[in-house]
């Protein structure tokens, strides 16, 4: 019954909306100013509108059919937030109100409590209500279908909503969000698993975004219905919602982020390469996987256990045959180099004999259905019981489990699955099962959104609590808005075709649109056996998606980086390598995405968003402040047109300089690597290749500087890689200024925190430089020393750790850019 509550043909759907009656708020009777900030305007018909400045360019919106509302309580607002307010006054009218902040003006209309948000600077309307709000009685639940509507503009596209798998923008289309555990999904297929109702507008340039935080099935459509309407709604609960004003999109993104919560640094290991199936079992199966990545010298960092370490599929259990003796193994693992990660389930076995389930029944910790009896399904153990983790108690219970996996077998990272949760035959709960709702007692209707977001949330209790000060790791297939707290993603059960390449290209681009940018896809397809070709171009993608893991059902042969031929190895293996070099940048740009919410991972429009040509593009993105990736993704594709937003550009394998910029232009592919563009004048940080992070105990970093005539500023994030110390201040958090122009490099570099590197030298390389000479003077905090030119015409010189100024100079000549150059990644 679930999932038709929105959906029908044609004429059904027509029938049920003559048969809706939908009410409105009348005319404002009242207006209470009942706080700092928050103004509650009352209708004739008892409708209670809240309008809350929560910061400056944060409008939150709560409304009720009813004059009151409920207690106030989201699991998506991060308790850490800290809301300021914002200037403002507020201005009566004949017609309505207006209140002003020193970026917007919010009108609400008399006569219906309709919204106008206007940009005071442009003097643009950014975002107006239709209909505004109004709702409908639940007749069968009780309470209310709560809908928006607002004005959807000539030129206004949509981005966002999660993990959606369509081209980026939404613009004609309408989704639903209910967490599914959707196998084999399409483009078409709605909803997915994750359910993030936040969405990011953009017109002509003027960007806000929508996060409605409403945890019952919701709906969007972005002027499919009627195309100059958008309108979001809800099952039930209440019409709340949040406008989120930024003078760019990524500006909004960062609001929305910060108001949701922003991550913690992740171990550094985590962002490494990561090797999963369903499933490596026996134990001597994970150790020879082991053994096959050292011998070829294929970097990697984690191994995965699927259900099948377990003894029947008991979560916190060990098939004692399989794997005699984890611990030995997991730290032998771990003496090679490698983490391992362990999946654990919602469902426990009902089953007298095992403890955690008997433990479970005895306090009362799983979900139970209306009338009283426990809510049973069936899921890989056979008949489960499952945890009801909107109770505290259940998640601090929860947590305790992980005393063994965590504490004592040393297991480093938890993945949990199946938590939408899923269930088979019935797909999911019943919509009557009970849930605590952390104190606010509910059905599943209200629950299921955010059922797999509080599991991680325990999980990643769990292991904080025992996994002895180091970072914790966690993935989770289901997700809510504000999960990026707990937990990094994986688009979940996908398959080996070119089609879910491109989707997993503009999922994980808008999971990062929509504040998870710690997400990845299954490489090469979950589902089937992906050709050498598109395994090989999965994971040049790959390379730039924060979360790098291969897995695949083990049901249609391997999928290792060595499975697909001599030819492929090796350039998988050049791939892998590309990731371990650029693992500075990628920790740096997880840096800027903790510090602010900054994602990691930036659509083309998101960034060049004064372009209307860049809105509907979806294979293009930033990777961080200045790599731009094209990734390959149809089946034998020699070249490609690409399109470079309008900057200066250099090509990061060679240093050549693309034709033009703001339009079309035709680039070769060959098979060995996909374009990649670097900003004139970023200075990127490099690794040493490594086999596994930590395997060189202090890396010394190379920084590489491309020439700019003018002035570029870039990011360059160091600490321990593990531990809670960076919460302290010790890291090093450097800003590197380049000033270039005719025949001259300037770098000056300053820094915050307290970390101090093991490493002696930085190693510095100059890049896109006009000069054939074969060395050139260097000046590095005031003494003279050498760089030298290589064979890739790249000058390279050494800097002691703390350099803090760096100037290179040399005579101007006319080389082409590719001469005498053989560079690789
Ligand atoms: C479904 C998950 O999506 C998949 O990644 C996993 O391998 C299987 N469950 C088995 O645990």
């Amino acid at each position: 019954m679930a999932s038709e509550e929105f959906s029908g043909n044609y004429m059904e759907k027509h029938q049920a909306a003559a048969a809706v009656v939908d009410f409105f708020p009348a005319s404002i009777r009242e207006l209470r100013h009942s706080a700092e900030g928050v103004f509650e305007f009352l209708t004739d018909n008892g409708v209670l509108m809240q309008l809350r400045l929560v910061a400056e360019g944060i409008v939150r919106f709560r409304f009720s059919p009813e004059g009151r509302f409920e207690d106030d309580f989201s699991y998506a607002v991060d308790p850490a937030f800290r809301p300021e307010l914002p200037d403002h006054e507020l201005i009566e009218f004949a017609d309505g109100y207006a209140l002003k902040t020193g970026h917007l003006s919010v009108r609400i209309a008399r006569q219906g409590l309709k919204v106008t948000i206007t940009d005071t600077v442009s003097g643009k309307i950014l975002c107006q209500d239709d209909k505004g709000y109004h709702w409908e009685d639940n007749k069968q639940f009780g309470g209310e279908i709560v809908k928006m509507s607002k004005v959807c503009q000539n030129g206004e596209y949509f981005y966002g909503l999660g993990d959606k798998s369509c081209d980026l923008n939404l613009r004609g289309r309408r989704f639903q969000l209910w967490g599914s555990d959707t196998y084999a999904y399409g483009p078409e297929t709605d909803p997915l698993y994750k359910n993030v109702p936040f969405y990011l507008s953009l017109c002509r340039g003027r960007s806000y975004g929508i996060f409605f935080d409403n945890t019952f099935r919701t709906g969007f459509d972005f002027g499919s219905e009627k195309p100059n309407v958008t309108t979001f709604s809800a099952q039930g609960g209440e019409m709340n919602y949040y406008f989120i004003h930024g003078n760019t999109p990524l500006d909004v993104v960062r609001r929305y982020t910060q108001l949701t919560g922003l991550p913690e640094m992740p171990p550094l290991w985590a962002l490494g390469y990561h090797q999963c199936k369903w499933s490596y079992y026996p134990e001597a199966a994970v150790r020879n996987i082991a053994r096959g990545f050292r011998d070829r010298k294929i970097p990697c960092d984690a191994i995965y256990l699927d259900i099948d370490y377990m003894d029947g599929y008991r979560c916190f259990t060990w098939d004692a045959e399989r794997f005699p003796s984890p611990k030995k193994m997991v730290q032998e693992l771990e003496q090679e180099g490698f983490k391992t990660v362990a999946i654990i389930d919602p469902g426990l076995k009902i089953d007298p004999l095992y403890p955690v389930w008997v433990e479970g029944i005895e306090k009362g910790y799983f979900c139970r259905r209306q009338d009283g009896n426990l809510m049973k399904g069936s899921v890989w153990p056979g008949l489960c019981h499952f945890p009801d983790f909107t109770r505290p108690e259940v998640r601090h219970w929860w947590a305790d489990q992980f005393h063994a996996l965590i504490g004592e077998t040393g297991v480093h990272g938890i993945w949990n699955d199946m938590n939408e949760p899923a269930v088979f035959e019935e797909g999911t709960f019943p919509h009557d099962v009970r849930h605590d709702y952390d104190g606010h007692p509910c059905s599943h209707r209200k629950a299921h959104n955010i059922y797999g977001m509080q599991m991680i949330r325990a999980t990643k209790e769990g292991l904080r609590r025992f996994g002895k000060g180091r970072r914790p790791f966690s993935i989770t297939r289901s997700a809510y808005a504000g999960t990026q707290r707990f937990a990094c993603g994986w688009t979940g059960d996908n398959v080996a075709s070119w089609e879910h390449l491109n989707m997993a290209n503009t999922q994980c681009q808008r999971l990062a649109t929509s504040g998870m940018s710690f997400i990845g896809s299954d490489i090469g397809g979950f589902i089937e056996t992906p050709s050498p070709e598109l395994y090989l171009r999965w994971v040049q993608l790959a390379v730039f998606h924060p979360f790098f893991r291969t897995h695949s059902s083990g049901d249609h042969g391997e999928q290792e980086p060595w499975s697909f031929g001599e030819d492929t190895t090796d350039w998988v293996k050049r791939a892998i390598e590309m990731r371990y070099r650029l693992l500075p940048t990628i920790y740096t740009a997880f840096r800027q995405y903790v510090k602010d919410g900054t994602p990691m991972l930036r659509s083309l429009p998101l960034v060049d968003h004064q372009n209307p040509d860049a809105y509907w593009r979806s294979a293009e993105f930033y990777f961080g402040d200045h790599l731009y990736v094209v990734p390959i993704m149809a089946e034998g594709e020699e070249g490609r047109f690409l399109y470079l937003p309008r900057s200066e550009w250099f090509a990061y394998h060679d240093d050549s300089r693309p034709k033009a910029v703001a339009t079309d232009i035709w680039i070769e592919c060959p098979i060995d690597r996909i374009p990649v563009f670097v900003r004139a004048g970023a200075v990127i940080p490099h690794w040493p290749l490594q086999q596994w992070v930590g395997q060189i105990p202090h890396p010394e970093p190379e920084l590489r500087a491309w020439w700019k005539d003018g002035s570029e500023t870039s990011a360059w994030y160091e600490d321990e890689g593990d531990g809670e110390l960076w919460k302290d201040g010790v890291f090093r958090d450097s800003v590197i200024q380049l000033e270039g122009g005719e025949g001259k490099i300037r770098l000056s570099r300053e820094w915050q925190g307290t970390w101090s590197p093991g490493y002696d030298a930085v190693n510095l390389t100059f890049c896109g430089i006009g000069s054939a000479d074969p060395e050139l003077n260097v000046v590095i905090d005031g003494q003279e020393t050498t760089a030298t030119r290589g064979e890739d015409g790249r000058y390279r010189a050494r800097a002691p750790k703390d350099f803090r100024d760096v100037e290179i100079e040399w005579a101007p000549v006319d080389i082409d850019a590719k001469e005498g150059r053989k560079v690789e990644a």
